[in-house]
């Protein structure tokens, strides 16, 4: 295919799951195979970002993506990401984190490196506002937790702890308008704005416990990941 009056081809792959898996993200690669591609563009949340982050690493090597998981261990070159967001809470179009299910071990891999930092992210409020009320919930507590997580890291400085406050009081004033009402354009906006501060925050001051057992719950039970956020939270933090 090809955009309008344009000379750039492209290939749609439609097949995005939540918590994408290592079989997916090489189902995707094979979907690109012979024909190379200069770019990733994502149009989704966490889950479609995550695995364009995969494609665009895997189909760059001949090794497995489990090969990667874990800090900086990526020392080839990866496509280009656009990341187009459409939900508002991963950070995942603005963080150097790809989240991968390993469904047969029944864990979340967590590859972590800069080369997987999109390009261009867009957050886009209009693309927001379709946005169910329980999505809207979970993924603001899942930015919620991004916060208060960099905030508290051992890794925090005085710039991730701005944006986490900042991404913690919008947060605060807005997501429960966001979730009463859809169409509240401003909430949605402020909630955007929050989600990608919160995702700076945490992309660079990492995150902590909340995070660590959400995701061994997610890989065994694929919850929504704001959810398993969102129960965990006050639970840590009276620990
Ligand atoms: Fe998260």
């Amino acid at each position: 295919m090809c955009f309008p009056g344009q000379r750039i081809k492209f290939k749609v792959f439609d097949q995005t799951r939540p918590d994408p898996s290592i079989e997916l993200v090489e189902q995707a690669c094979g979907y690109i195979e012979g024909a190379p591609c200069d770019f990733i563009l994502t149009l989704g949340g966490g889950s479609a970002h995550d695995l364009g982050k995969g494609v665009a690493l895997l189909s760059q090597t001949d090794q497995s993506i489990k090969a990667f998981v874990g800090v900086d261990k990526i020392g080839h070159k990866v496509l280009p990401i656009v990341a187009i967001n459409t939900t508002s809470g991963t950070g995942s179009e603005v963080t150097r984190f790809a989240i991968i299910s390993d469904v047969e071990e029944k864990v979340k891999l967590a590859i972590i490196d800069d080369a997987l930092i999109p390009a261009v992210s867009v957050n886009d409020t209009q693309a927001l506002l379709s946005m169910p009320p329980s999505l809207t919930g979970a993924t603001g507590m899942d930015a919620l937790t991004h916060a208060i997580e960099a905030y508290f890291s051992v890794d925090a400085n005085a710039l991730t702890n701005a944006y986490a406050v900042k991404a913690m009081e919008l947060i605060g004033e807005n997501l429960i308008n966001a979730y009463m009402d859809g169409t509240n354009v401003l909430a949605r906006e402020n909630m955007a704005q929050a989600q990608f501060m919160a995702g700076v925050a945490f992309s660079n001051a990492s995150l902590g416990y909340v995070h660590a057992i959400a995701h061994q719950l997610g890989g065994r039970y694929h919850l929504p990941h704001g959810l398993c956020n969102a129960v965990l939270l006050p639970i840590v933090i009276d620990g």
